[in-house]
């Protein structure tokens, strides 16, 4: 079993799209392991999306990111990080494949309505980024 990190995007939570999404990904054999809501700070987005600082969407990125609630998740089950990339299509919803969660719902590149760790590594410094083992329950 694998673990991965997710996350609806402001611009779905601000279009009720939550409960929709959340069954999708249990219905495709994902297990949520944990759930919080929150808003967050623009630091907070900086920090997250540290790896991004040098590229010309980064502001517009981070201000987005923290303009509304997001829902953060842990996902788990086997192949967890490249399952949970599938559902949901590649970053550019033009470019995203039918039945994919982003091409249902992401409005634009920026406004793609999902995130998800790109790699085990990225997993590994998403998860703690906003969980502690204790609210990670299997
Ligand atoms: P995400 O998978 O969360 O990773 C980085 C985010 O930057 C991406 O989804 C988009 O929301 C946003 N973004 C905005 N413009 C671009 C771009 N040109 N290329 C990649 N990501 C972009």
């Amino acid at each position: 079993m694998e673990k991965t990190f997710g996350m609806i995007k402001p611009d779905a939570v601000e279009r009720n799209l939550v409960g929709k999404i959340l069954a999708r990904i249990e219905a495709e054999g994902f297990k949520l392991v944990a759930l919080r809501r929150i808003q967050m700070s623009k630091a907070q987005a900086e920090g997250f999306y540290a790896v991004h600082r040098q590229r010309p969407f980064f502001n517009d990125l981070t201000t987005y990111m923290s303009s509304g609630p997001a829902l953060l998740m842990v996902l788990e089950r086997e192949n967890a990080i490249l399952e949970w990339r599938n559902l949901m299509g590649a970053t550019n919803p033009k470019d995203a494949a039918p039945g994919t969660l982003r091409k249902e719902f992401a409005i634009d590149i920026e406004k793609n309505s999902l995130h998800g760790s790109d790699a085990p590594e990225t997993a590994a410094f998403e998860i703690p980024y906003f969980f502690s083992q204790t609210e990670i329950i299997s």
